[in-house]
């Protein structure tokens, strides 16, 4: 198994998060987001946030990435790139905490976490997190 990505491929994963974004479904909170994770053989699921009319159904864009992945039969993630509008006042958009706890499921602690912030120019600004980072103490399956 593949243990250490490639700068190539952190590239072709946060193109696939940006690219992803443009079919967000998210009428009510008008918040774009597109996510996306890649296996250890390389494979790149990406997902949006999809809402719904009652509020609380609405799914993560790191989530429906994660799951799309899983539901082809993967259960590791070597590496997970979201892409949010620029959000008011921060650097960039983070994960919600429900998603980060879904990561440390499927993925390794170190594993490169990229926080892309794209502003209406399709001007973006790239952070490089760790998943340890965004989830420290974190609530682990037995063994992990
Ligand atoms: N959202 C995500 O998809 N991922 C995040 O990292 C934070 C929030 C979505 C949920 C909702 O559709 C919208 O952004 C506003 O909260």
């Amino acid at each position: 198994m593949k243990k250490k990505i490639s700068e190539k491929d952190l590239r072709a994963l946060a193109e696939a998060a940006i690219a992803v974004k443009k079919n967000s479904y998210s009428p009510y909170s008008h918040f774009k987001v597109g996510a996306a994770v890649v296996a250890p053989d390389g494979q790149i699921y990406a997902g949006t946030n999809i809402e719904n009319a009652s509020y609380g159904l609405t799914v993560c864009a790191e989530r429906n990435a994660m799951f799309r992945g899983v539901c082809e039969g993967q259960h590791e993630f070597a590496a997970l790139a979201v892409c949010t509008d620029p959000v008011e006042g921060e650097a960039f958009g983070t994960p919600c905490g429900a998603c980060r706890q879904v990561m440390t499921e499927f993925m390794d602690l170190n594993a490169p976490i990229l926080l892309i912030s794209l502003n209406k120019k399709g001007s973006r600004k790239i952070y490089k997190k760790k998943l340890k980072d965004l989830i420290p103490f974190p609530f682990l399956k037995p063994g992990k």
